[in-house]
């Protein structure tokens, strides 16, 4: 008989009922049986990361069976607790699942991508240093915006400088951590999380590869997928209103075209930002940034490796000064004598490393730019 999410949810939400209130033997039977529907969902898993996922909510599952047994024998001693009681008794206190930090890269750190940074500036920075002269013209604080470009050209980096420059609480969400850890409980914590970042005075709520939160094929999605995308939606398009504290959402993607409408309607990621691979000048800086403090031989010239570049991403360059690094570093450390990073050892590294991005993606995210509509890329 082949098992679905939905079932496996059904068994699980009873079996959690049951065991809040007491009823532990029929809790383990539904546990067990839960647990059972997620070992045979773990075979059928798609990935070897959500097959682990899965595996690991059913070891959790199991555990709260036996807690259960061990209850319904020996109903006098004391209940364990929980997390799902921790949690439900903790309020918005949900600290082991909300990511919550307070970024300290800026966008000083973030080479080129000015124009990006500008509108940024325009849109989520001004309307907050400048309250008055916002409400005055009728700019909106808050709101939602949408960061997509290829891998590696600073989009996660972007999303915490600007929770940075507004001096605001980061709060990460990952579509695969909501899989694992959410499943039955998913919308009093998606509750939770927007309590808890409404509950500070400015907030930055991000949502990294945000495609695999909203895919545009449904029948891609789980069941709880579909019920928690529309609560999320929901709680996007209130947050801006509803209080003088500030909110915003920021999405990220490599994969716009991938997204279902839904997400970039107005009140939503109204805002789509094209983060592309950094020209010249950028380049320049990221040379600077990432050979910087290492010892590095007269020769090298990064004008000319910054020509060599084009086509490169933030996330190559930085990796080729890592393992331009590693050549001198390796022969001290076999014993000759220490030297300074040379133009070969750059040029070599480059040679080897070819860049990530492939030109006929990049023609993609121009399309996706270009109409602001999706695009159904040839082959997915
Ligand atoms: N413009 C940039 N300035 C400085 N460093 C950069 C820049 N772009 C990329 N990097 C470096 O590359 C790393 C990867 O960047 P980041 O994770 O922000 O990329 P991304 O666009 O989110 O990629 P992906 O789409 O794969 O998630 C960063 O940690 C940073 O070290
Ligand atoms: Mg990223």
């Amino acid at each position: 008989m082949p098992v679905s999410f939905s079932t496996f949810e059904r068994l699980k939400s009873k079996g959690v009922a049951a065991y809040k209130n007491g009823e532990y033997l029929a809790a383990k039977s539904y546990l067990v049986d839960a647990a059972e529907c997620m070992v045979e969902l773990a075979e059928h898993a798609k990935t070897p990361e959500a097959r682990r996922q899965h595996e690991e909510l059913a070891t959790e599952l199991i555990d709260l069976a036996k807690d259960a047994d061990r209850l319904h024998k020996s109903p006098q001693k004391g209940r364990p607790r929980r997390r799902a009681e921790k949690e439900e008794e903790g309020g918005v206190d949900a600290s082991d699942w909300i990511v919550k930090e307070k970024p300290d890269i800026g966008f000083d750190d973030i080479a080129g991508l000015e124009d990006v940074k500008q509108e940024i500036r325009l849109k989520m920075i001004y309307p907050f240093s400048h309250p008055e002269l916002a409400k005055k013209y009728g700019i909106a604080i808050g709101g939602g915006v949408l960061l997509y470009g290829p891998p590696g050209t600073g989009k996660t980096m972007m999303a915490k400088a600007i929770a940075h420059e507004i001096d605001a609480t980061f709060f990460v969400i990952s579509p695969a951590q909501m899989l694992s850890k959410w499943v039955g409980e998913a919308e009093q914590n998606v509750r939770k999380l927007f309590d808890a970042a409404k509950a500070e005075d400015t907030s930055v709520v991000f949502i990294d590869e945000i495609e695999a939160l909203v895919p545009r094929r449904k029948s891609d999605s789980s069941t709880v997928m579909q019920r928690v995308v529309p609560q999320i939606l929901q709680e996007l398009e209130g947050f801006d209103r509803k209080s003088d504290r500030a909110l915003l959402f920021v999405g990220a993607t490599n994969k716009p075209w991938m997204l279902d409408e839904a997400i970039l309607r107005p009140g939503r990621l109204d805002a789509k930002v094209h983060v592309g691979l950094p020209d010249a000048p950028a380049r320049y800086k990221l040379l600077e940034i990432y050979f910087g403090d290492r010892p590095l031989a007269d020769e090298v010239d990064f004008g000319e490796l910054c020509d060599r570049l084009e086509g490169y991403s933030g996330a190559d360059i930085k990796n080729i000064a890592e393992q331009a690094a590693q050549i001198p570093f390796m022969e001290v450390v076999a014993g000759k004598a220490e030297r300074p990073i040379s133009r070969a050892d750059v040029l070599a590294v480059i040679q080897q490393n070819p860049p990530s991005v492939h030109p006929s993606d990049l023609v993609r995210y121009e399309k996706f730019a270009g109409t602001g509509k999706q695009q159904e890329p040839a082959a997915e």
